[in-house]
């Protein structure tokens, strides 16, 4: 039998005492979440949830109906002891099978611990589509697309685990007045062997050359305008150059996207459906839902009433589409290209309005598709700055964390001789950042401090990473690949209870990120474990036990690094083994 087939265990006793299907009584019987101290019981059934809700009024008394519930089962092989709490019937594991199982599935089933329950069975899997980080070519990299990179590509992990199959989508700010601007400016003031050094920074700074000189001279405004309208007109030469940047900036972002552990299967761009938005348009029109304002502009009727309290505007008076108009383009395009079930933008919380409209028109257009679209909207993070000040560019912010965290670790009378320190500080400060932005919900705003994100103790991802490198290197120490079998009777001290409990609900952390999309849940969860952990080493010492103890908790300590790091990889995060 397997860890997790626990819960299936007791569903089938009480299956037969209440006479109702197993598969229903499964989702009402949780794991019983550790925090400091050992429950007394693994697992509890939630009473309210599975009696019958007959006639009978007043209701029924819960607290009678979970005694009459608990009189009528009884211990077995699995389940040692069962007890009423509030509402709940609460279940005890036979100690030695608790120990057994756990870390028997925890070892097969590798990173798919957790994602192999019967949580997950009968769960639609699909075509899934994530469009996250999108930055504005030649624009500032801000916080806002940090943000929307990582928290993206956790979703698109999560998904990935869950057996979906997910395309990384990109889709680039790669059109607008600034390549009007730019076209010019790159005349005036772009150097060629800066734009193949640093492309991303070099055309910013062409980019504010350009916006300050126009200011003051209204001919560089008309030439923008100019190469604006040629590019737009397709002409040849300007469209060269602009391909030039936008190539050039794509290659640096790969670059960087790596450092974070981060890629994408597909760089598309506003610049796609720069035409492409007319055949939106077209239907649009043919539908009927294309109105013309009295200000010349396009727009579609989104009241109910139908009185134009609500609207969408597509088509500027001069004819040229905006941001929204582009988008309708985009996400008509990927459904034909790809068929997703589901596709997820993950923007900053100033774009739910937006987003809200989109989806609404493609409603109104006959898009039942539509109904899979969704907006994954975030806070804002205040007061993230770097030695140079303001952040501008991303690859700012992680140079920002390594030398930090370098610094850190270099002071740090814990830190071990390491190959590649550089690595190890950019994995560390990552898992930093990390933490610090997932730990709360997406949607708040939040303070940045960088001495807070990493400090060693306390609820940070250099904690995480401190405490995985740690149970790490007790593997290593002892020298152990493979253990011996283990002895589930030297596992029965409460701190090594604590954490094959906590290791009994990771499923369910994984289920409830997988319903809201908030990290928070498996991030806390995983701090839980590393405390846990650090107790347990702190008194269950390997070195100097009896063998058949040690190998025991070797076994024990080997089964909590694999989890922690699953948990790890799942948020964004390489694990580090040495620190
Ligand atoms: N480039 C946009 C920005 O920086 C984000 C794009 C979001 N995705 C979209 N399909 N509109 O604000």
């Amino acid at each position: 039998m397997a860890a997790c087939q626990f819960r299936r265990a007791i569903a089938a006793q009480v299956s037969r005492v209440l006479d109702r299907p197993e598969d229903q009584l499964i989702k009402s019987i949780s794991a019983v979440p550790v925090y400091k101290k050992q429950p007394s019981a693994d697992f509890q059934l939630f009473v309210s949830s599975v009696i019958e809700r007959g006639q009978d009024y007043p209701r029924p008394d819960t607290q009678a109906e979970t005694q009459k519930l608990a009189d009528k089962l009884r211990p077995d092989a699995v389940v040692s002891e069962i007890s009423t709490g509030a509402g709940t019937v609460n279940f005890k594991i036979n100690r030695e099978l608790l120990a057994k199982e756990v870390v028997q599935q925890v070892s097969n089933d590798g990173p798919e611990y957790g994602f192999k329950s019967e949580l997950f069975s009968g769960l639609a899997k699909g075509k899934t589509l994530v469009e996250f980080s999108s930055p504005n070519v030649a624009k500032r990299f801000h916080v806002g697309h940090l943000r929307s990179t990582i928290i993206g590509n956790f979703i698109a992990n999560l998904k990935e685990a869950l057996g979906h199959q997910v395309t990384r989508l990109n889709y680039l700010g790669d059109w607008g007045m600034q390549f009007g601007l730019l076209g010019v400016g790159f005349q005036c003031f772009g150097h060629e062997e800066k734009l193949r050094a640093n492309p991303l920074q070099h055309l910013f700074q062409v980019y504010v050359q350009v916006n300050k000189a126009s200011d003051e001279d209204e001919n560089i405004q008309k030439a923008a305008h100019e190469f604006m309208r040629k590019l737009e007109a397709g002409d040849m030469e300007a469209l060269g150059i602009w391909q030039r940047f936008r190539d050039f900036s794509i290659e640096e972002y790969i670059r960087i996207y790596e450092r974070l552990g981060v890629h994408f299967d597909e760089f598309s761009g506003e610049s796609f459906y720069r035409e492409k938005f007319q055949d939106v348009l077209k239907l649009l029109k043919d539908n009927g839902l294309l109105q013309t304002s009295v200000k010349g502009t396009g727009v579609v009727d989104l009241s109910e009433k139908g009185d134009l309290s609500s609207i969408a505007t597509l088509v500027r008076s001069d004819g040229t589409s905006l941001y929204i108009t582009r988008d309708l383009a985009a996400a008509i395009d990927r459904k034909t290209k790809y068929d997703f079930d589901t596709m997820i933008y993950v923007t900053d919380k100033s774009q739910e309005t937006h987003f809200r409209h989109l989806f609404h028109v493609l409603q109104l257009m006959g898009f039942d598709w539509a109904e899979g679209c969704q907006h994954v909207p975030f806070g804002l993070v205040k007061g993230m700055k770097t030695r140079k000040g303001d952040v501008v560019f991303l690859e700012d912010v992680l140079d920002e964390a390594r030398s930090r965290m370098l610094h850190n670790m270099s002071a740090a009378k814990t830190t071990k001789e390491l190959e590649d320190p550089d690595d190890t500080a950019e994995k560390v400060g990552l898992a930093a950042l990390i933490v610090q932005d997932f730990k709360g919900p997406l949607l708040s705003d939040y303070q940045f401090n960088w001495d807070q994100a990493l400090q060693n103790r306390g609820d940070t991802g250099v904690f995480l990473q401190y405490s995985h490198s740690r149970l790490c290197s007790l593997d290593q120490m002892s020298g152990s690949g493979v253990l011996k079998s283990l002895n589930p009777a030297c596992l029965l001290e409460p701190q090594a209870i604590c954490i094959l409990q906590h290791l009994l609900r990771y499923d369910e952390v994984i289920k409830k990120s997988s319903e809201d999309l908030q990290p928070k849940h498996i991030v806390n969860y995983l701090l839980v474990l590393s405390h846990l952990a650090a107790v347990a080493h702190k008194t269950l010492p390997v070195k100097g036990s009896a063998p058949e103890v040690a190998e025991a908790r070797l076994h024990l300590f080997r089964t909590a690094c694999s989890v922690l790091g699953n948990g790890m990889r799942l948020l964004g995060i390489t694990p580090v083994s040495k620190m």
